[in-house]
């Protein structure tokens, strides 16, 4: 695409940026939906947020991606912050509104959106939440508003599990998300008190990642044996071990690279205030598995 006088420029800001699939998402809806915008990677290191943020502002930018370690920090310096975004304590898109921006959180947005291309119901679901970092937060947001019937969130350290769970049940007003320590996982009796069976499986902690890829915060076949589809919201590798138990137990397993592309359609919607079509998400998305299968090799 032609960068002209007139282009508006976009960005991540966050650290480390250089290895973001943001800018191939973007750029490339910008080009499928001709806009005259362009996405950029801004390595902001975490006592420049501020400065980043009023930079931004003067330069004209019109919005931008916030990631790690900004997306609490930034919450103080925007003119408005979306009651969602403020629930969940993170907010990872920033848009111009007037002389400041508004915070909002579109990783609950691409979790739901994922569920739903994967043909996953989560109204009325039991689901099962492995994490208690901003991750898992996300998940349990994203969970209770799509209207799941019962949410577990299991975590190693169990205090975490119930922050997550005050937090979210608190925005709720009912006691919908239940806190547990990660034995519940392999300890049947436990998980089918809580959980029931026919539950997701959603697994949101950094076990399992690239390039540890041989683990997984489970074993236990039972668990697989007892869920009836799962999520990874891991996306690097593309089948993690997670994801290979649960296709051993025959149940469908889906890693996390459409949550990722599903975030980045919900911040350029809006952004621009078009909408992506499925054809144009289908394209881009087709694009991300390229990239990310090349640099595997
Ligand atoms: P994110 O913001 O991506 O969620 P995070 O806040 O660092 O990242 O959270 C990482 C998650 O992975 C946490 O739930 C962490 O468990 P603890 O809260 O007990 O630390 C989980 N995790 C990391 N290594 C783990 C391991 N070996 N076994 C179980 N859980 C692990």
């Amino acid at each position: 695409m032609e960068i002209k006088g007139t282009t508006q420029v976009y960005g991540l800001i966050g650290s480390p940026v250089a290895h973001s699939i943001s800018p191939l998402i973007h750029n490339m809806l910008a080009e499928k939906m001709g806009l005259d915008m362009t996405y950029a990677c801004f390595p902001v290191a975490g006592e420049d947020v501020r400065a980043a943020v009023s930079g931004a502002l003067a330069l004209g930018i019109r919005g931008l991606n916030v990631t790690v370690p900004h997306k609490q920090s930034v919450r103080s310096l925007l003119g408005s912050v979306d009651p969602l975004a403020d629930a969940v304590g993170a907010v990872n898109t920033l848009v111009r509104t007037g002389d400041g921006f508004t915070g909002y959180n579109t990783d609950v947005e691409g979790f739901a959106r994922e569920a739903a291309a994967c043909g996953i119901r989560l109204r009325d679901a039991s689901v099962i939440v492995i994490g208690g970092g901003g991750a898992a937060r996300g998940v349990c947001f994203s969970l209770a508003r799509e209207g799941s019937g019962r949410i577990v969130v299991a975590n190693r350290t169990q205090e975490k599990a119930r922050r997550i769970a005050e937090a979210v049940n608190a925005w709720k007003g009912k006691e919908l998300v239940i806190p547990a320590g990660i034995d519940i996982l392999s300890d049947r009796k436990k998980r089918q008190n809580l959980a029931g069976s026919g539950y997701l499986a959603v697994q949101a902690t950094s076990v399992g990642l690239y390039p540890d890829t041989e683990v997984s915060p489970v074993d236990d076949p039972d668990f697989f044996a007892q869920a009836s589809a799962g999520i990874d919201i891991i996306y690097n590798p593309e089948e993690t071990r997670f994801m290979k138990y649960l296709s051993q137990a025959g149940r469908p397993a889906h890693n996390g690279l459409l949550m990722l592309l599903y975030q980045g359609i919900a911040s350029f919607e809006l952004w621009t205030g078009r909408e992506v079509s499925g054809a144009t998400a289908a394209q881009v998305y087709a694009a991300m598995q390229q990239e990310m299968a090349g640099r595997r090799k």
